[in-house]
């Protein structure tokens, strides 16, 4: 069978055919019919639009890897620093370039005192901390003069490890300010985890991280590190390919997830549980949810038809972080509902099987984090995708500056009529 597609314009007779590689159809050959066709894609749902070397997604089957090796075992064999390394450089890192990595970002997590004292100190009392996130990744590359040397190798590294390293900081100041806590400063002993949690929950000297919650805290960064193209992602490429300097392309990227629809379904899943309340009503709300009347949140997913592979492994790291915390009260609801959905017809037919979102918010819960922290928590991992991307983006000889075209669907010309006869 040709591996082409042969496409006819019926108005003109003109006839076009193109090769079809991995399973993409380059649009280059409308243009090339008609170069006033355009093609109208809202969402994005037929659009590839990049090459990417990074993560791989076959939804159908649950497959997600980076750069090639499988989440479960970056999951059960790697760390976050690892995994940052290997979607930034492409490769795992050797143990020497291991150590100056962690050398290089712990002796980086440290921000500006004026970022802490002027800025962050301007919000009002309860600003939600993804606001704060937001707005501090961007107000942080003002600190430095070099952000916007883009095109310079070593800077775009330099901005890169600010990021990956400030990122916790930023999270556990944004909390800390919002409690009207006092700031924790990094400790140059932790890992990246624990250094995050023990500046989001220390008070007085006698916190220290449980091992269990570290290595939790590491899986669930490890899980949210990439996800190819999503929102976030894309935005950050948009906003990336106008050179725009990588920390405003991050806050971009920031803004997008924390939309509900992106960052926020697993802060949806503990509401509908607590809604849900006793093992008693899991029948009652699934034959709702079956009428219509509202999603099951944390199940479904736009590419994942089959399992989403990071639900299965946190489902594990769940037990594990309970064994500490204690059982999180809402896991046998959850328990319940995940059994009555799953040999439900309606959702077997639909192809319905809980996703990332559906555990990690129980963790976050039996944590301590607060539910307006969940976004945060993801935010700070996925920083490492977003800069892959964005690096991926600036040597791509493909790319250009994101600007997609329109179907204008407005009036025609007409004339202008003077305020005094409208
Ligand atoms: N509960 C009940 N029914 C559902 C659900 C759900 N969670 N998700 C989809 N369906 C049904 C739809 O009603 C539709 O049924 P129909 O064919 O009878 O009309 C069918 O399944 C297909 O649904 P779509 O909306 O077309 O699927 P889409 O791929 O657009 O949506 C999405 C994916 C948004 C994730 C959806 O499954 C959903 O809303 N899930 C709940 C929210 C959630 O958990 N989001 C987190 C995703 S993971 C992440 O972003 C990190």
């Amino acid at each position: 069978m040709a591996e082409t597609i042969t496409i006819t314009d019926d108005r003109t007779g003109k006839t076009v055919t193109v090769p079809i590689e991995g399973g993409v159809f380059p649009s280059s050959a409308i243009r090339e019919l008609d170069p006033s066709l355009f093609v109208y894609d809202p969402a994005y749902m037929s659009t590839a639009a990049c090459r990417s070397d990074i993560t791989y997604l076959d939804g159908a089957n649950g497959v997600l890897r980076y750069r090639g090796y499988p989440i479960e075992q970056l999951a059960d064999r790697s760390s976050f620093i690892e995994v940052a390394y290997l979607l930034l450089y492409g490769e795992l890192p050797t143990p020497i370039q291991l150590e100056q990595w962690k050398y290089n970002v712990t002796h980086h997590t440290f921000i500006h005192e004026n970022m802490r004292k002027r800025f962050v100190d301007g919000f009002h009392y309860d600003a939600h901390p993804m606001g704060v996130f937001v707005s501090a990744i961007a107000a942080l590359g003002t600190f430095y003069e070099g952000a916007k040397e883009i095109e310079d190798e070593a800077q775009r590294h330099k901005q890169i490890l600010r990021l990956i390293a400030k990122t916790p900081t930023i999270a556990a100041m944004s909390y800390r300010f919002s409690q009207g806590l006092p700031f924790n400063y990094p400790d140059n002993d932790l890992s990246y985890p624990a250094n995050f949690l023990n500046m989001m929950w220390q008070v007085g000297k006698d916190y220290h991280v449980d091992p269990a919650l570290e290595r939790a805290m590491d899986i669930l960064f490890i899980l949210h590190a990439d996800h190819e193209q999503n929102c976030g992602t894309t935005a950050m490429r948009v906003v990336g390919s106008s050179h725009a300097d990588p920390y405003s392309a991050a806050a971009a990227a920031a803004s997008a997830l924390y939309g509900p629809l992106h960052g926020g379904a697993n802060e949806a899943v503990v509401r509908m549980l607590d809604e849900i309340g006793s093992i008693e009503n899991v029948p009652a709300f699934v034959d709702s949810v079956k009428r219509g009347e509202g999603r099951l949140m944390g199940f479904g997913h736009r590419v994942y038809k089959n399992y989403d592979p990071r639900a299965t492994i946190i489902k594990k790291a769940a037990y594990d972080v309970f064994e500490v915390t204690g059982k999180n009260p809402l896991l046998d609801i959850a328990l319940a509902l995940e059994d009555v959905a799953l040999s439900d017809s309606y959702f077997i037919d639909r192809k319905l099987y809980p996703n990332v979102d559906f555990y990690s918010g129980l963790i976050y819960q039996a944590m301590g984090f607060p539910v307006e922290m969940f976004t945060v928590l993801f935010a700070i991992p996925r920083t490492a995708g977003w800069l892959a991307h964005w690096q991926e983006l600036l040597t791509d000889p493909d790319q250009k500056i994101s600007r997609p075209r329109q179907w204008y669907t407005g009036p025609d010309e007409r004339d202008y009529v003077a305020l005094t006869d409208r």
